[in-house]
């Protein structure tokens, strides 16, 4: 008994260990305490390098911190410095307003927009083969230079209303209407491509 007892015990730490764990970065209104509404997007990272503003990074999951390793070449060879974040914190030092936590496997939250690069098969499991995986808050409204517009989406399209005031109120001065993109070689030509909105 203690040896099949320690044997699940030893093979489900190899289990947790071939799943890993996923970063997620959400980034809030400016200002704000990281909850609800004043979500404005979330981005699932992988354990793989990636390049983005002239700097390459690799996002992972250590003693319960996310870390996060920065590069200067784009093949994350040249090491230049670590970063190491806690969890649930809803941090402003950067300017912006952003949270780290992680996820043990990829979950996505209701009323959000989500776009997916994935490298696998056309239609097939974009989870375990996502490049880029981002969601947008369909709760969200964004003001700028006196406007204000706000998402929604039926299944097939996403729609983008634009207010002439800062809060999104009252009836769209426009609706811009886009059908969801979902190709099987992405107009980048690199991934397969998938749009759907969680309601
Ligand atoms: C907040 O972010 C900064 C980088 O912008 C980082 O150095 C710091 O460790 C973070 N703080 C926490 C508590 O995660
Ligand atoms: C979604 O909205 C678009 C644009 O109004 C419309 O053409 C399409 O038929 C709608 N789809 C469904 C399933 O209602």
């Amino acid at each position: 008994m203690k040896v099949l007892k320690a044997l699940v015990v030893f093979f489900s730490f190899l289990l947790a260990m071939v799943h890993g764990q996923y970063v997620l970065l959400e980034s809030y209104e400016k200002g704000s305490s990281c909850s609800g509404e004043s979500l404005i997007q979330g981005t699932i990272l992988t354990k793989t390098c990636f390049y983005d503003d002239y700097i390459s990074r690799i996002f992972l999951v250590s003693g319960n911190k996310v870390i996060e390793r920065k590069y200067v070449d784009m093949q994350c060879n040249q090491f230049l410095e670590e970063v190491v974040y806690e969890p649930n914190y809803c941090n402003s030092t950067s300017g912006d307003t952003l949270k780290y936590s992680i996820l043990d496997k990829i979950e996505i939250p209701s009323d959000v927009y989500v776009t997916v690069d994935y490298s696998g098969a056309c239609n097939g499991h974009y989870k375990d083969t996502f490049i880029n995986f981002d969601y947008y808050n369909l709760d969200y409204c964004s003001s700028y230079n006196g406007v204000s517009s706000k998402m929604s989406c039926n299944s097939t399209s996403i729609f983008t209303y634009t207010y002439k005031n800062l809060e999104c109120s009252g009836s769209p001065s426009r609706t811009d209407v886009t059908h969801f993109l979902d190709y099987c070689t992405s107009y980048e030509g690199t991934y397969n491509h998938v749009e759907f909105c969680n309601k």
